[in-house]
């Protein structure tokens, strides 16, 4: 069960850039087809970050939306956590420059990478800080600009991922609503199975490591897809019994956007019925931290959450990293 404050989402935000991507454009570019990405992973397009467009403008884009959203001053604003796995440099943290775009001032501010499931990461982290009553507003970004680290020569990999940012500005919410239990986990660590091997201290960049292709995304995707299925199955569990709950009091499953026959598997093992999940993969394909914010922030949109509504999310990302929270919507934060 959460302990301290009740703490919730007051204000929500996304962004995609708008440059579509579809599999009809990618069959142009690599050995692959619209029916194979389709009935592989069900996504049908994707957005793309065009120029000299970083995470971190993207990530403006979506907290000025939650800002607004929440009806808060941006000096109200106390920390600010970004989860990304495509900074915009090594550092200084994407968090920080998002803070200077936006002026907001003396904030504390930081980068979590937590794989793809850093936003889950991410709002854990932010709900301890209020609920302990340490901060009473936090700013929590997922964005990414995974585009401009995949191989577009290599069709394992470059049909998946995708650009877009997300927002979540974080307060105390009514007694019996906001955030009901998270829980985080990591192992299984296989570096292979997602990792981008050069760039860092282990291997720097140099002629040899970009001759190699070495700075971008390399996945075992057969191996990830086993994982994401058990890891989010668990994850679920784990999460809804903590907050007191069953299964069949979730009113709305949003788990991370990667693969619809990931999340179909999941369902499935779940036994929850598909009016009660949330899709928009086969929009943006797998935008890993801002996935699932950006699925929820959609969901908000269509008028599909409502005040009180349990929503179940889990994610697996990199690492293996994988987490998932319940939430029960206390009735801000949409549009
Ligand atoms: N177009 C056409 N053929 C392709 C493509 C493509 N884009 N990509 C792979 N293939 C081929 C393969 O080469 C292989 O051919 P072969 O049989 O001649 O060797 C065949 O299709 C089957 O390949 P598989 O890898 O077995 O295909 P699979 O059904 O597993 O789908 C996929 C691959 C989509 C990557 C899947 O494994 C997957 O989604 N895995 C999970 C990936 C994921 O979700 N990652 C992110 C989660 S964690 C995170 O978000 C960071």
């Amino acid at each position: 069960m959460f302990k301290g404050r009740p703490v919730g989402i007051v204000g929500l935000g996304a962004y995609a850039p708008p440059k579509r991507l579809t599999n009809f454009d990618l069959e142009k570019m690599v050995d692959t087809s619209d029916e194979w990405i389709t009935e592989r992973t069900g996504i049908k397009e994707r957005r793309i970050a065009e120029g000299s467009v970083a995470t971190s403008d993207l990530a403006v884009k979506a907290a000025e939306k939650a800002i607004e959203s929440a009806g808060v001053s941006r000096d109200e604003i106390q920390f600010i956590i970004c989860a990304t796995a495509s900074p915009d440099m090594l550092f200084p943290p994407t968090a920080c420059i998002v803070q200077d775009k936006l002026g907001i001032p003396n904030a504390g501010a930081f980068d979590l990478e937590a794989g793809c499931t850093g936003f889950m990461y991410a709002l854990s982290v932010a709900s301890q800080f209020v609920a302990l009553g340490t901060y009473d507003t936090v700013l929590v970004l997922g964005a990414e600009v995974l585009s401009k680290f995949l191989d577009w020569q290599d069709r394992t990999t470059c049909i998946l991922f995708a650009d877009a940012g997300a927002a979540a500005v974080v307060k105390a919410v009514p007694e019996g609503f906001g955030i009901l239990s998270f829980h985080l986990s990591a192992g299984d660590h296989t570096t292979e199975l997602i990792h981008m091997p050069a760039g860092g201290s282990l291997n720097p960049a140099s002629h040899e490591t970009v001759d190699r292709r070495m700075h971008y995304v390399k996945m075992l995707g057969n191996e990830v897809f086993r994982s994401a299925i058990l890891k989010m199955e668990e994850t679920a569990h784990i999460v809804v019994e903590k907050a007191g709950l069953t299964l069949d009091d979730i009113d709305l499953y949003v788990p991370h956007q990667a693969n619809i026959r990931i999340i179909d598997a999941v369902v499935k093992r779940l036994k929850i019925p598909r009016e009660k999940l949330y899709v928009n993969l086969q929009s943006y394909g797998n935008t890993s931290c801002a996935s699932i914010p950006l699925a929820l922030y959609e969901a908000i949109e269509k008028g599909k959450v409502k005040p009180g509504c349990n929503i179940l999310m889990t994610a697996v990302g990199a690492g293996l990293t994988w987490g998932g929270m319940v939430m029960r919507w206390n009735g801000t934060g949409g549009k």
